[in-house]
């Protein structure tokens, strides 16, 4: 099966094309970043305008890079949720119709199951089957969420952030530090700069039992709330105003630190007399070098295989899309062609 995928989900006008859900052939990714820097946030406006007028270039970029013709195509996949509405129609609207006119069936991806699979991308990662069961993280600038996977498409969210996801708290911690959008990246070079101070330490965002949000299969030692930690750095700066750049670094580590060590320790708890196989990383928070070798050191002290996506199928991309696809999950059929956008989509609802 060779798949094109299509993900406009937020701001990212992405197009791949991937044979039997592994062998990636193209993956043409249009950064919106620069559009929404001024403003220090995604516009949905602006990213759905832009979607439109880049999407076809983008398509035709991955089939040419790809090196096969339309009608090689076997089918189309396209995200249609969770997301941004405004920006998910403009995808799956364009894959409807490329569907329709390549007379190709059409394939609806959830946006989070597709960034669990991006760890399959890589050459070296074992077949799902041999992976699963497996505990996934996903950690992105929309979710932070630990699912419980027996085997790909059966999913349990047993943990999760009750506010704010990681990649905002990242975003909105460098937006109080002057250092610009998006934050992740800034706070990632930023806090390379530095060596974690003792003198500075913000909270770790435990959630206790019998919080009004639990819910389902969710475990308050599993959940995490990252929206004191942006108000306590928030009263830290009133109290405590930045000398200069080696100051921000400082400040830049710890909160890394804070964010990084919630992670690994809901990670930890998970996998504490589990009997998975691996730890699978995916979202655009899952780039950062801190996080990556924290969770390396998680992973040989509970003997799991971490399995992180390549970084280039960390962020959003249409790659995890079509692998997806063509690893025979996703709505097919009538249904598909059906679909609308699901902005509030969730991974729950696949259980079956
Ligand atoms: O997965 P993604 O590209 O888009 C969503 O589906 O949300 O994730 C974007 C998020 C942003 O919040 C961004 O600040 C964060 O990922 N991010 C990082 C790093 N690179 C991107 N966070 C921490 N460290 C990084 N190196
Ligand atoms: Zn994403």
């Amino acid at each position: 099966m060779t798949i094109l995928g299509v993900e406009t989900s937020c701001d990212e006008t992405a197009a791949a094309v991937v044979r039997d859900g592994r062998e990636v052939l193209s993956s043409i990714v249009y950064s919106q970043v620069a559009l929404h820097q001024p403003y220090g946030g995604v516009v949905p406006e602006i990213a759905s305008r832009s979607h439109v007028e880049k999407m076809p270039g983008v398509m035709t970029q991955a089939m040419e890079a790809a090196g096969i013709s339309w009608p090689a195509i076997d089918a189309i996949a396209v995200t249609y949720g969770p997301g941004l509405a405004s920006s998910l129609v403009v995808g799956l609207a364009a894959a409807k119709g490329l569907a329709l006119r390549l007379g190709k069936p059409l394939i609806g991806i959830n946006h989070i199951e597709a960034h669990l699979f991006s760890v399959f991308l890589s050459p070296e990662a074992p077949p799902p089957e041999e992976a699963c069961p497996l505990l996934g993280l996903v950690v992105s600038g929309g979710h932070s969420m630990l699912v419980d996977t027996p085997q790909l498409g059966c999913y349990r969210i047993i943990g999760q952030t009750l506010d704010d996801a990681a990649g905002e708290a990242f975003d909105k911690a460098a937006q109080l530090l002057g250092l610009g959008y998006p934050g992740g990246p800034a706070i990632d070079r930023a806090a390379r700069q530095a060596t974690l101070r003792s003198d500075l330490v913000f909270p770790q965002g435990r959630v206790r039992a019998g919080h009004h949000l639990m819910a389902g299969a969710l475990r308050p030692e599993l959940c995490v709330s990252f929206s004191g930690l942006k108000t306590a750095l928030m009263y830290h700066l009133r109290t405590h105003p930045v000398t200069g750049p080696e100051e921000v670094n400082a400040i830049a580590a710890s909160y890394q630190e804070a964010i990084v060590s919630a992670l690994v320790d809901r990670c930890d708890r998970a996998l504490r007399g589990s009997h998975y196989r691996c730890l699978a990383v995916g979202g655009g928070v899952s780039l950062n070098a801190r996080l990556r070798v924290r969770l390396q050191e998680l992973a040989e002290r509970r003997h799991v295989r971490l399995l992180l996506a390549q970084p280039k199928y960390c962020g959003d991309n249409a790659a995890m899309i079509a692998g997806l696809a063509g690893a025979g999950h996703g709505v097919r059929g009538a249904a598909a062609m059906a679909l609308d956008v699901s902005p509030s989509l969730a991974l729950d609802a696949l259980a079956p």
